[in-house]
């Protein structure tokens, strides 16, 4: 379960002050998929950002699994990331020097298993979203829509109980954003992941079971 309890998330640069989330309370049960929707600046991917423990409130309390979050040390939550969480970004954060077997074992690098069966969880993971033919290439090498999946197939390698996507079919035809939407149910249903997804797309966002909508950081349900 991930609860948020009045927050506000307030960015400041040196001349300005963003109101980005304002008195969010909302609460995502295990096995729950849920949409995000909102006009752009409306705070969706900060909204997840916090959600993911990448990024903490300026007030108010993030609680996963019924403990607060602010209570734990830098490393607990490292772990905690890295084993129980994947997050599709925006903006895919692929490393342009590795290929793209090497990006999607990043989140398995820390666990406990043999060189042989990472990587067949890695080629596992890449056929699952269509690109068994491209492991060896570079981010740069691939098109904007292969890139994401790629980003897709490191967020669902490690297994993880939540997954927090940030328009994980923006850069996709409807044909190929339809397949990942099937790979990401699949999860959910198959094996209880907890999915929050940011979309754009009504027809995806009508495929899940609750939405939640934003505007100007504020939640409009
Ligand atoms: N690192 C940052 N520093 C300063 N302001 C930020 C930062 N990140 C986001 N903002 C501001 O916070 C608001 C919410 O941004 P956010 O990225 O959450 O929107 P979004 O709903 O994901 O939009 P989009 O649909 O365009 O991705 C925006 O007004 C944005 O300019
Ligand atoms: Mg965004």
């Amino acid at each position: 379960m991930i609860m948020l309890e009045n927050v506000d998330k307030v960015y400041r640069t040196a001349r300005i002050e963003t109101l980005a989330l304002a008195n969010i309370n909302l609460t995502v049960e295990d096995g729950e998929f849920v949409a995000v929707m909102g006009p752009s600046g409306s705070g969706k991917s900060t909204l997840l950002h916090l959600m993911g423990l990448l990024d903490a409130p300026s007030t108010g309390s993030i609680h996963l699994s019924g403990k607060e979050v602010r209570a734990w040390g830098d490393r607990r939550l490292a772990r905690l990331r890295n084993e129980s969480i994947g997050f599709i970004f925006q903006s895919f954060h692929l490393v342009p020097d590795l290929t793209v077997l090497d990006n999607v074992e990043i989140p398995l690098l820390y666990r406990k298993m043999t060189g042989s069966d990472r990587r067949k969880r890695c080629i596992r993971a890449l056929e699952q979203v269509g690109l068994g033919s491209r492991i060896h290439h570079r981010p740069g090498q691939l098109s904007g829509g292969q890139q994401q999946r790629v980003a897709i197939a490191r967020a669902i390698v490690g297994e993880p109980r939540i997954l927090l996507a940030d328009e994980p079919t923006g850069n996709l035809d409807s044909q190929m954003g339809d397949e990942i939407l099937q790979i990401i149910e699949e999860l959910n249903k198959q094996q209880g992941t907890t999915v929050v997804m940011v979309t754009h797309d009504p027809r995806m966002a009508e495929r899940t079971a609750r939405t939640i909508r934003l505007f100007d950081g504020r939640q409009v349900n």
